[in-house]
Formats: C-alpha cells, structure tokens, sequence
C-alpha cells in the first residue's frame, strides 16, 4: 500500500488569547482550543471536504498541514514527510489558497503571477501560458489580466488566488474555502477545475466550504469538525445514511450539519 497523502495522529493546538478584562491591571489569558486530538488520513487523488460551524477549527487545521503553523501536539506527515522535521519538503509538495490571500494591490494579476512563479522557479515563459489558461478556464476576462488587482471585485481576486494555488500543479492542494463569495457559475468553474486538477495531475485536494451542495458533489470524503473536535467522518452518501429521513424524505448533507453540531447547542443552552 502506498504512503497516504495525508496522515494526522492526535494532533492538538491551542492559543492564548489576551483578552483585556474589565479592571485595568488584571490582564487574563484565555485558552482557546481550536483542535483537540484531531486523527485522520486522506488517500492519494481524494478530494476530502472538511466542514464545520465558524470557530471549529478548519483554517487552523489548513495552517497546520500547510506548515504556517506548528501543532502543540500530535504528528502530521504528507506524502511519508514530517511537517515539522521536514518542512521544505512539504513545503515543495503543497499550496494552499485561503480567502485571505495576499496580493500586491497596486500590480496586475499577471504581475502578481509572476512573482508567484519566480518564486516557484517556473521559467517565466511557461507561467505566463499557463496562468493566462488558468485565468481564463476560471473565467476571468482577459482586459482583468493586466489592470491592478485592487480595481477588481473580490470574487475576482479570488479567482486569481485560485489560479496561483494551481499555478505549480502541487501534488496535495488545501483550499480554505475556494468558492465562498463566488457567484453560482464562479463556484462551478472552480469546483469544476479541482476536478479536472484531480485527474489531470493526479492531485490530492482537502478544500472547507460552508456550501454543503458543493461539498455532497465534489467530494468523497467528508470529515464534520465541531469545536475542533471531528465528529463525523464518511463519504457523503455515509454521511447522509446515517441521518433518519425526515417525511420521508433522504437527509440532505445540510441536515447532517445540523442535526450533528446542532444537538450540541441545545444541550449548551440548556447547560446555562
Ligand atoms: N492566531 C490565533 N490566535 C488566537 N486564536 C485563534 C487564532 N487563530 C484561530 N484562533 C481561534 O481558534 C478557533 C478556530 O479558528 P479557525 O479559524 O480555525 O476556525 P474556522 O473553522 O476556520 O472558522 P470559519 O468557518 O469562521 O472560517 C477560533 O476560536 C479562533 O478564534
Ligand atoms: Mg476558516
């Protein structure tokens, strides 16, 4: 059997917030868990989906796997490596896209692009090809390619922070929320093109999403976290099987959520 292209044991992070208290001089530290033994592994050409209420813990898992962030505990290994003891390695085996993605404003997608593939020492050439498909295959017009990514909406530039997640074909991808904010067609472009990144480059993607539609159909395994806890992991089908029907009616993904991370609201209402 192969090495799994994602495999995390135990893994647990906690910050300390300084939160400022009411009196002057007492400065309190709050803890806030945001995983907490996190164990799961992800196979060579999956698209794994990981879904959860704000505040769950995904972008600190994404972090995490993308080597910005080291876990307090646990261990995380891509393709076999280390994330701690060989970042660069990993480092050269992933990318990752998140809604936060930075830009020089002032410059043009292209420019921004560039710089992207000097980075990856892409022969400038070839990237410019390439990222003008790319851009192009998500939709986005040609005359956007070289005006100043501050002039474009922000569905748009992060259109092009997708296109620069692809530009060096990485083996394992991780996308923090790909399509929110995007447009009905703009999702389908992207969902459409992690597809097509699957097959044509044997890629490995792990993508959060609050879409739940967009995870049922894109995905084939879904992992739910719940305050940085998993609390469901299945295929979408698994996923929905295992809520009872409601009116006679098969569970949607969305009924899923709810009915798992929601339960627990109750029961911390009634805590109270
Ligand atoms: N750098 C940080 N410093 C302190 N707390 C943090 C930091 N990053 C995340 N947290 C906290 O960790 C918890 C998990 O945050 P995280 O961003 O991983 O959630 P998320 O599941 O991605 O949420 P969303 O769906 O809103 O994007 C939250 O309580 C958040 O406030
Ligand atoms: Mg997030």
């Amino acid at each position: 059997m192969s090495t799994p292209a994602l495999e995390i044991k135990q893994v647990s992070k906690v910050f300390i917030k300084k939160e400022r208290a009411k009196r002057f001089l007492n400065k309190k530290k709050e803890k806030v868990v945001a995983l907490s033994g996190i164990s799961m592994s992800v196979s060579r050409r999956e698209i794994f989906g990981v879904l959860g209420p704000n505040g769950s813990g995904k972008s600190t898992l994404i972090r995490l796997l993308s080597t910005l962030l080291l876990p307090d505990s646990g261990t995380i290994h891509i393709f076999g490596h280390d994330v701690e003891k060989e970042e660069f390695a990993v480092k050269r085996l992933i990318n990752r896209v998140s809604v936060d993605a930075a830009f020089f404003k002032k410059f043009s997608p292209l420019e921004n692009l560039a710089y992207a593939a000097r980075l990856y020492g892409m022969p400038i050439r070839q990237a410019r090809e390439k990222m003008r498909k790319i851009m192009l295959r998500l939709g986005l017009k040609e005359e956007t390619f070289t005006s100043p990514m501050e002039n474009m909406s922000r569905g748009m530039q992060q259109k092009v922070a997708v296109a620069r997640g692809f530009l060096t074909s990485p083996t394992l991808l991780l996308l923090d929320e790909p399509t929110t904010g995007l447009d009905p067609y703009s999702k389908r472009d992207v969902q459409a093109f992690v597809r097509e990144i699957r097959e044509a480059h044997r890629a490995t993607i792990l993508l959060t999403t609050h879409d739940m539609e967009e995870a049922d159909r894109l995905c084939d395994r879904i992992a739910i976290i719940d305050e940085g806890k998993i609390i469901a992991l299945d295929t979408p089908q698994g996923l929905k099987r295992s809520v009872s029907r409601r009116n006679g009616q098969d569970a949607t993904l969305e009924d899923v959520f709810i009915e798992l991370t929601g339960k627990k609201m109750e029961e911390k209402e009634q805590d109270k």
